[in-house]
C-alpha cells in the first residue's frame, strides 16, 4: 500500500511541478504628462518584493522596489520622475508615475514564493494597454530574448512533451518495479510428502473420498449449502466434517510454518500448502475462470494426492501465489495445473517466478522428471507458444442453466436422436464404471489413432494423461463415468465424464465436465445425451456443462444442443491447448 501510495505522490509532484497557475499582468494608461502602470499577481504567491525597471533599448535601470517590511526605495536620479504607489495591496497592485512619455519598457517583477520572479512589461509608448494585455510574459531580459517563431514554440512544445512523456515513463517504471519485487535467485529446501512407492498404495485407497462421491458427497446439499454463504470453502469443509483448521490461526501456523517451507528469495516465502492456507488460497482466487474455478472443490483433495506438489508463495506473510504440480506417466512428466496470482500482483512476472521455483522444487524432489505438459484455456500467441510443443487443439462447447432446464434440454436431445437417422446412430454406446474393465482398451495401442487423442493423451478435465498403466491409477481416484462403443471390435468412439461439482459461479453452481473422444457425430450426440441423462438426478440450481471434443464435430454438436430455451450456450467456440516441454 505505501509503494502504492508512494507512487501516486511521486506522479502528482510531477505533475504538479510543472507551471503553476501564478502570473503577473500589467497596464498602462496616460496621466497628464505621465503614465500610471500597473501590476497585479495574481495566483496562490507570497511575495517577498517587486522590482521596477525600465528597459531603454538594450539598457535596463532599476527605477525602484517596494518591500512589505522596509517600504517603498526609489532610485537616486529617477526621484524625481517616479512614484511608486502602494494600492490596497502590495500583493496585488502598484502604481508608478513615469514623468515622460518616451517609447520605453517598463518593466514590473514580483520575487515570490515558491515561483521566484514573476515579470511582466509594457511598452508605455503604446496608446493604453489593458490589464491582460500584456506584452510579454514571465521573461527576464525582455531585449535580450526575441520572440519564438510559430515553429519555435512548436518545437519547444514537442520538445516538453518528450520530455513529460519520458519522466512519466520513468515514473511509471520505477513505480512497476517498486511493486513488482522480481525474485532474482532461489533456494529450495526438499521436503517431500509422499514418495513414488507410497503412491500406487495411496492412489486404491483414499483416491476416492474428497474428490468425488463415494463418501457421502452429495452436490444437491452442497449447492444448498453454498446458495446461503458465499464462502463456499468453509462450507464445503464442514460438509465434509472435516476439523476447522481455521479456527486455530496463526500460533499453530507460525509453529509448524518452517517446517513446510521449501525456499525463499528476497522477499517470497515458498512453503507446501496445507490445508489451514485454503482460506488464503481462496482469498486470491476471486473471479478465476469467471467462476469456473475447480480448486475451492478440489484443494483438499491435493492436499493429499500421491505424487501431487502444492506451493503456495507468501510475501510479507500475505499468501500471493500458487501453483501446483502432479507427477505422471510414470514419474517422467509433470502436469503443472493451479497457477494463480493474487490481483495486485498481476503483469509483474509472479506467474513466472513461482513457475520457476516450482520447477526447480519438484527436478530435485522427482529427479526423473524430464517433460512438463499442461493445458490452456487462452492462447497466448504465438511468441509465447513457441516456448512450447503445442500437441493439439481442442473445441469445448459451453451451456448453462438450471437442473429443470436440463431436465427438458436432454428430453429434447433425446427425441433428435430418435428423428436422427446417422451413419452410426445405431451402435450401442456401454457405460463402464470399473476402470479395470476398460484397461485393455486403454492400453491398445490402436486406440489412440483410432479415437485421435490429443497428444496420445485422455484429457479428463483438463488433466491430459498418457495412456499407460501408471496413469490409469490416477484416474481410477477420479470416480469418472465412461460411455464406449459396444459394437464389438476396436471402439470409435469413447467418453468420460467427471461426477458434477461445486464452483462459485453466481454465487454457487455446479460445474459439468465431459471429454469426448472419436469423430464420429451420431456417436458424439449420443454419449453427450447419456452423460447428461445420467447425471440428472444429481445436479441442482445452476449448471454450467464443458463439453470437450475434436474441433471437426464442434458444429454439429452445437447445432445438436441449438434450439432449447433452457439452455443456452454460454460462451462461442473456444479451445483447449495441450501443450508440453521439456523439463
Ligand atoms: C495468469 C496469471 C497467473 C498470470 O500471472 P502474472 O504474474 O500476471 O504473469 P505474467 O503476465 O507476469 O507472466 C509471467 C509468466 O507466466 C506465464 N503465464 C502467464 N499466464 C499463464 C498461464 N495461464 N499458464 C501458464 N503460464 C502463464 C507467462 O507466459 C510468463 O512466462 P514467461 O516469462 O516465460 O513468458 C494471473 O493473471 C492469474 O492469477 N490469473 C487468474 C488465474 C488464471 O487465469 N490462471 C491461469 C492458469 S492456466
Amino acid at each position: 500500500m505505501s509503494s502504492n501510495f508512494l507512487c501516486a505522490l511521486l506522479i502528482l509532484a510531477f505533475l504538479e511541478s510543472g507551471r503553476s497557475n501564478s502570473d503577473v499582468s500589467i497596464s498602462h494608461s496616460r496621466d497628464g504628462d505621465g503614465q500610471n502602470i500597473t501590476c497585479v499577481l495574481s495566483g496562490d504567491e507570497n511575495m517577498t518584493q517587486i522590482h521596477w525597471e525600465m528597459l531603454r533599448g538594450p539598457n535596463r535601470t532599476k527605477l525602484g522596489m517596494y518591500h512589505p517590511r522596509f517600504g517603498i526605495y526609489i532610485n537616486e536620479e529617477y526621484k524625481t520622475k517616479v512614484k511608486i504607489q502602494n494600492k490596497t495591496s502590495p500583493h496585488q497592485s502598484l502604481l508608478i508615475k513615469v514623468a515622460s512619455n518616451e517609447s520605453v519598457h517598463i518593466c514590473c517583477a514580483f520575487i515570490t514564493f515558491p515561483s521566484g520572479k514573476l515579470e511582466q512589461c509594457t511598452d508605455i509608448s503604446e496608446k493604453d494597454v489593458g490589464i491582460n494585455a500584456s506584452t510579454i510574459k514571465d521573461f527576464t531580459y525582455m531585449e535580450q530574448k526575441p520572440k519564438l517563431g510559430l515553429f519555435g514554440r512548436l518545437g519547444a512544445i514537442i520538445i516538453g512533451t518528450i520530455l513529460s512523456l519520458f519522466i512519466l515513463t520513468i515514473l511509471f517504471y520505477l513505480c512497476k518495479n517498486n511493486n513488482c519485487r522480481r525474485k532474482k535467485s532461489f533456494e529450495i529446501r526438499t521436503y517431500r510428502t509422499d514418495s513414488p512407492s507410497e503412491t500406487h498404495a495411496e492412489e486404491s485407497d483414499d483416491a476416492p473420498t474428497s474428490q468425488s462421491s463415494p463418501n457421502g458427497f452429495d452436490p444437491s446439499k452442497l449447492y444448498a449449502k453454498i446458495k446461503k454463504d458465499l464462502f463456499y470453502g468453509r462450507l464445503w469443509k464442514s460438509y465434509q466434517g472435516q476439523p476447522k483448521a481455521w479456527t486455530q490461526v496463526d500460533t499453530s501456523r507460525e509453529a509448524t510454518m518452517n517446517s513446510h517451507c521449501v525456499g525463499e528469495s528476497d522477499g517470497l516465502i515458498f512453503c507446501l500448502a496445507r490445508p489451514e492456507d485454503y482460506d488464503d488460497v481462496m482469498a486470491i482466487s476471486q473471479d478465476i475462470y469467471g467462476g469456473n474455478d475447480y480448486l475451492p472443490h478440489r484443494y483438499h483433495f491435493w492436499m493429499t494426492e500421491p505424487g501431487r506438489v502444492v506451493i503456495i508463495a507468501r510475501r510479507d506473510r500475505k499468501l500471493v501465489a500458487l501453483e501446483s504440480g502432479l507427477v505422471v506417466d510414470g514419474g517422467e512428466t509433470v502436469i503443472v495445473e493451479g497457477l494463480r496470482v493474487c490481483p495486485n500482483e498481476r503483469g509483474c512476472g509472479l506467474a513466472g517466478v513461482i513457475q520457476t521455483f516450482v520447477d526447480g522444487y519438484i527436478k530435485k524432489v522427482y529427479p526423473n522428471v524430464k517433460t512438463k505438459r499442461l493445458t490452456r484455456g487462452d492462447d497466448p500467441g504465438p511468441e509465447k507458444l513457441s516456448k512450447f510443443t503445442l500437441l493439439a487443439r481442442r473445441a469445448v462447447l459451453s451451456l448453462l442453466g438450471n437442473s429443470e432446464g436440463f431436465d427438458s434440454f436432454v428430453s429434447g436431445l433425446k427425441e433428435k436422436l430418435l428423428a436422427s437417422d446417422g451413419s452410426n446412430s445405431s451402435r450401442p454406446l456401454v457405460s463402464v464404471k470399473d476402470l479395470d474393465a476398460l484397461k485393455p482398451l486403454l492400453l491398445d495401442s490402436d486406440l489412440s489413432p483410432k479415437l485421435q487423442l490429443p497428444g496420445n493423451a485422455i484429457i479428463q478435465d483438463w488433466q491430459p494423461l498418457k495412456l499407460m498403466e501408471s496413469n490409469l491409477h490416477v484416474l481410477a481416484r477420479r470416480n469418472l463415468t465412461w460411455f464406449v462403443d459396444g459394437s464389438g471390435g476396436k471402439p470409435l468412439f469413447m467418453s468420460l465424464h467427471t461426477p458434477p461439482y461445486p464452483i462459485p459461479l453466481n454465487g454457487g453452481s455446479l460445474r459439468f465436465n465431459i471429454d469426448l473422444y472419436g469423430t464420429d457425430t451420431s456417436l458424439a450426440k449420443k454419449a453427450l445425451t447419456a452423460h447428461l441423462d445420467s447425471v440428472m438426478s444429481e445436479i441442482q440450481g445452476v449448471v454450467v456443462v464443458h463439453i470437450y471434443m475434436h474441433q471437426i464435430i464442434f458444429d454439429d454438436l452445437k447445432q445438436f444442443c441449438d434450439g432449447h430455451d433452457t439452455v443456452k450456450q454460454l460462451r462461442d467456440f473456444w479451445e483447449q491447448l495441450l501443450l508440453e516441454r521439456e523439463f
